[in-house]
């Protein structure tokens, strides 16, 4: 009889623990929301839900009209070329589905900062519409009909979707001019010495500092190494006339004492860092693309739009786009 009791009460335990971890690991920041009185709160709450910091509750909302049917959008993670890709999800997942696209706040405002027109909106305009929390569903797939709204979640990446419109995104993601100007000059400093006329630019993206704990974490994969590199640099000057290397870096005291000695190089922001949103009007700015890895190498090399070389970290990573971009290529 005392057995029977424990055995119940350790299952009590853990059927509670399996709840609080399912709310937690599934449920949060949308918990949150459920916790409040009632399940339905604003759309002005509810993107505050889906930033990592707070941010600035607009005192006005304009009152527009609320959305007739579902809506999709994404929680905020990562950095610039992370974001860059939750974005576009939204942005291809409303295409596919039909669904009105909404970004939140905090991912408009840092992509406001690098690119001219970007056409999806933040939710000033249905902030004082209700929203629905159980219409969410987190996917494509489990999506069956308009009045349900997808949440995607932090660190998206719906490649495939996205690249079948590539020339559209890159369209979306027009740098602004000062920047493209700025990186021009970039690029007339690293040929300043020689005189050839008609230089082709290759962006060599390399990523460092923390990805290297992180492709042993993720992948159990050793970084890329001269060798990486310098194929891919041959391949290049095999296939065109007068090409000139512009190393992007989060490490560019690295490149300039591995790279220093080949003539053709060049290593920006050796002496200052530059921001990243001219790092990546650099590589955008460039013909061609290499890159080891990382969502920002990747970034570059789309918005560049020419052939690309990318590292193979393992068989079966997220990142192969070459069946979908057939200029890309991996060694
Ligand atoms: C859509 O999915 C929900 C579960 O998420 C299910 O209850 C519903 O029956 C499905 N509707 C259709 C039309 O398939
Ligand atoms: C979907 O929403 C529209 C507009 O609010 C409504 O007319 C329709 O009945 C809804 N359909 C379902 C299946 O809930
Ligand atoms: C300049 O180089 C590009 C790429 O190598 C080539 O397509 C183009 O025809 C060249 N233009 C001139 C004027 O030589
Ligand atoms: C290569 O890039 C440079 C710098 O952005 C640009 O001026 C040039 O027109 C590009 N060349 C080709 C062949 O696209
Ligand atoms: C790659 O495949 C292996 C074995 O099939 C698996 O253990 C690993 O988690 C996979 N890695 C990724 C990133 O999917």
């Amino acid at each position: 009889m005392p057995n029977t009791n424990h055995n119940l009460l350790f299952k009590a335990i853990i059927l509670a623990l399996c709840v609080i971890s399912f709310v937690h690991v599934f449920l949060f920041p949308l918990y949150d929301i459920n916790a409040g009185r009632g399940t339905v709160r604003t759309y002005m709450d509810f993107e505050q839900s889906l930033c990592t910091n707070n941010i600035k509750k607009r005192r006005i909302w304009r009152l527009g009209r609320c959305p007739q049917y579902g809506i999709v959008t994404v929680m905020q993670g990562g950095r610039l070329g992370n974001q860059m890709w939750e974005y576009a999800s939204v942005w291809a997942l409303a295409r596919r589905t039909g669904l009105e696209p909404y970004v939140p706040r905090c991912i408009r405002i840092k992509l406001d900062q690098i690119f001219e027109q970007l056409s999806v909106p933040m939710f000033d305009e249905i902030g004082q519409c209700q929203v629905e929390i159980s219409n969410f569903v987190k996917s494509l797939e489990a999506w069956n009909y308009t009045n349900q709204s997808i949440i995607l979640q932090k660190y998206s990446f719906q490649h495939e979707l996205v690249l079948t419109w590539v020339q559209d995104i890159v369209q979306e993601f027009t740098i602004k001019r000062k920047l493209v100007e700025k990186s021009q000059q970039i690029l007339h400093i690293a040929i300043k010495s020689s005189t050839a006329k008609n230089h082709t630019f290759v962006g060599v993206h390399v990523r460092r500092t923390d990805y290297i704990g992180y492709l042993m974490w993720k992948y159990n994969a050793k970084p890329a190494d001269m060798r990486f590199y310098m194929s891919a640099m041959n391949f290049f000057e095999r296939k065109y006339r007068n090409v000139v290397f512009i190393v992007v870096s989060d490490d560019p005291v690295w490149c300039w004492k591995k790279f220093g000695i080949k003539k053709n190089i060049y290593v920006t922001s050796k002496h200052h860092k530059n921001s990243p949103a001219l790092d990546l009007a650099i590589l955008a700015s460039c013909n061609h693309s290499i890159y080891d890895y990382g969502t920002f190498g990747q970034w570059g090399a789309i918005l560049a739009g020419g052939d690309t070389i990318f590292h193979k970290i393992s068989h079966n990573t997220s990142g192969n786009f070459s069946p979908m971009l057939k200029n890309w290529h991996t060694i």
